[in-house]
Parts: C-alpha cells; sequence; structure tokens
C-alpha cells in the first residue's frame, strides 16, 4: 500500500517504515530498543548489504558529526555488509530543527530511525513544470497542482478525463501521464487553434505548433490525446449517454481571466466580440455561481457511476465553515446560500 501511494503523490519525498522516535537522542535510542527485534532482524540479516543515511531538516551536519550519529546506532543487530553504492535495505535517521532558519537549535526538536520503502514522484514537479512547457497561457496550471487533481480524480490507465475549462491543456497532461484518453472544450477560439498573443516575456506572438497537441507530444504522451473542441461549458454539446470517467477542471474565477459564455440577441448581451477574422460570437457574463451549477448538473449526467468530479472553488475563509452531517462525518461548505455566497465572492 505505501508503495503503490508513493507512486501517484507528488506531495510526499519519501516513505519509511518507522523504527523510532524520540525528542532526544535518548528518547530516540530507547524507543529503537523496544522496537520487536523479530520486525528488524528480515532486514538485518548477515548475508544483506545495508546502509544509513542521515537527514536534517533547517541545518547541515558536517560528515564527521554525521557519522558520529551514525556510529552511536551500533547497538542495533546489523548483521550485514555496508555496501554505499547498490544496499539491499537503506535506513535514514532524521532530525528536524524546526521551521525557522534564523533560529536554529543546537539539538534537533524530533529525530526519527526508520527503514527506506519508496520515494514519491516529486520529480515529475520539475519534469512537467509550466517553465519549459511549449504552450502555455497566463492561467496555464502548475505542474504540482495539476497531479494532485489527478490524484485526486483517481485517474487510471484507459480512463477518459474530459476538462471543460481546458485552457492550454495542463490538466489534461498529468492525467495523460496517468495512462488516460484526454479531451476537453474552452470557449476561447484562439487558446483552442494556439492563435493568437503569446503568454511569453519576450514572444509577441503564438508559433505554428503551440497548442494542447504539441504540449502531449512534447512528454511523450500524443497517443492520449483525443481532442480539444471550441465550446461553451453552459450549452452542453454531447450525445445523451456519453460517459466520462473523471471530469477535472479549472473554471474560470473572472479574475485573471473573464467568465463568459455564448449569448442571444435576445438575452442581455453585454458585448460583441470579435473573436477571430471571420467569426463574431456574442457573450454575456456567467456568474460564479452559475458555471459551478452548471458543471455539477453536467458532472450528474456525464460521469459513470464512481465518477469524480475534481475541480477549484474559491472560497471566502470567514463564510467556510466545517459542518457536521447527520452522520457524524465533517465536510466543509458554506452554511449560508450558496448563491449568496458566491457573490460576495465575485465582489471580493
Ligand atoms: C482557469 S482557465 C483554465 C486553464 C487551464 N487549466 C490550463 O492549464 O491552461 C479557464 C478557461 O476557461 C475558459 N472559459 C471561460 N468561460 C468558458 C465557457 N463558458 N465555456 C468554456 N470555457 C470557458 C477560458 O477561456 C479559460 O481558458
Amino acid at each position: 500500500m505505501a508503495r503503490g501511494l508513493m507512486k501517484r503523490t507528488v506531495c510526499a519525498k519519501s516513505i519509511f517504515e518507522l523504527w523510532g522516535h524520540g525528542r532526544s537522542s535518548g528518547e530516540l535510542y530507547a524507543s529503537l530498543k523496544s522496537y520487536p527485534v523479530d520486525k528488524m532482524l528480515p532486514y538485518l540479516q548477515s548475508d544483506s548489504t545495508y546502509k544509513i543515511h542521515i537527514h536534517t531538516f533547517n541545518k547541515t551536519l558536517t560528515q564527521a558529526e554525521k557519522i558520529k550519529k551514525i556510529d552511536a546506532l551500533e547497538f542495533l543487530p546489523f548483521n550485514g555488509k555496508v555496501n554505499l553504492k547498490n544496499p539491499e535495505h537503506v535506513f535514514w535517521i532524521l532530525e528536524d530543527y524546526g521551521m525557522d532558519p534564523n533560529n536554529v537549535p543546537e539539538e534537533p526538536i524530533d529525530l526519527y530511525f526508520g527503514r527506506w520503502i519508496a520515494d514519491g514522484q516529486r520529480e515529475l514537479i520539475e519534469s512537467y513544470s509550466v517553465k519549459k512547457r511549449h504552450f502555455i497561457g497566463n492561467t496555464s496550471m502548475d505542474a504540482c497542482l495539476s497531479f494532485i487533481m489527478a490524484n485526486h480524480g483517481r485517474v487510471k490507465p484507459n480512463d477518459v478525463v474530459f476538462d471543460p475549462f481546458v485552457g492550454t491543456g495542463g490538466l489534461l497532461i498529468s492525467s495523460a501521464h496517468f495512462g488516460a484518453y484526454v479531451c476537453g472544450t474552452d470557449i476561447d477560439y484562439n487558446t483552442i487553434h494556439g492563435l493568437g498573443k503569446a503568454s511569453r516575456k519576450n514572444q509577441k506572438w503564438r508559433g505554428p505548433d503551440e497548442n494542447i497537441r504539441a504540449n502531449l507530444r512534447q512528454y511523450g504522451l500524443e497517443k492520449y490525446y483525443l481532442d480539444a473542441l471550441v465550446s461553451d461549458s453552459s450549452k452542453t454539446i454531447w450525445r445523451k449517454g456519453m460517459l466520462f470517467d473523471v471530469i477535472i477542471t479549472d473554471p474560470p474565477y473572472g479574475i485573471r481571466e473573464a467568465t463568459r459564455r455564448t449569448g442571444s440577441q435576445k438575452e442581455t448581451v453585454k458585448s460583441a466580440e470579435r473573436s477571430t477574422e471571420n467569426h463574431i460570437f456574442i457573450s454575456s457574463s456567467y456568474h460564479l455561481s452559475d458555471i459551478f451549477f452548471d458543471l455539477l448538473k453536467f458532472a450528474a449526467e456525464y460521469l459513470v457511476m464512481g465518477g469524480r468530479l475534481v475541480y477549484w472553488l474559491p472560497i471566502y475563509r470567514p463564510e467556510y465553515v466545517f459542518l457536521i452531517s447527520a452522520s457524524g462525518e465533517v465536510e466543509r461548505g458554506y452554511i449560508i446560500q450558496r448563491k449568496l455566497c458566491l457573490g460576495k465572492l465575485v465582489c471580493l
């Protein structure tokens, strides 16, 4: 289970089987001495190899200090041979010196010793960084957050994942990384077709191949790209019976980009925009609470049973509260009527 978790998470660096913990080295040694020997022995056999690492948070130790701390563990029944290059078992001493770099204590606040089990996927944050991405926009989703969302959606190989506010497809990339087929829609013709002004500094216009497909190609994930369509998510285009496994999206909040939907002359039309040379569309404002209402309604109709909808919801902290449901579960939400609350949010 621990390895399965670490194969997906971008939030944790490593996971260990904890053998001991203390608030001083004395406490740590006492804790290690009380750890059942039969749980240790399988990893300390004479025909095995091992290595002990030491990692400190908020303090740098000299090599001599590190060796001293490792040597102090000689009371543990290590019978195997030390192998620094390719050990079978790796043990870690973790020392926590707090969070304040201007006030580092002489001795650690917490000490841990454990057997290393697995590393998390934090390197994905760097390898999928938006900074090095071919096609970006003003609101391209950060790589780390995209992976967190794909994990919340429990995206798995061969799923079909849909983003109704796809933008530059930042959220499609993390799902495709986990082997899902991805597609999306966006109201903005220029974004879907990779046209118009570039979002990068020192670049005026988007280049010929700046689009979502090229982004997926950049990461070797093109085979997972189904398509992206120009469409207003308030007007569903999907045939009844079409089902997605997961919907992952970052709706517009009206802060960094406008919230809008297509309108008609009959409705209160706010503006008529010229989107491309020969395409004019009329848009009216799209209230935040309506966006979320439409999104929930769409998910209720177009998700498979047990499918997941993952989205961002801007909140106003003073009014965002914990609710205890009748079954005793703790849920987060608004007590006041949703429309009223979101209305206030837009004003913020
Ligand atoms: C926060 S951005 C999404 C960014 C995207 N996750 C990415 O990584 O690039 C929201 C997107 O919603 C689009 N949008 C706004 N109103 C829309 C509507 N009514 N229907 C579909 N897309 C809409 C905007 O054009 C914008 O690209």
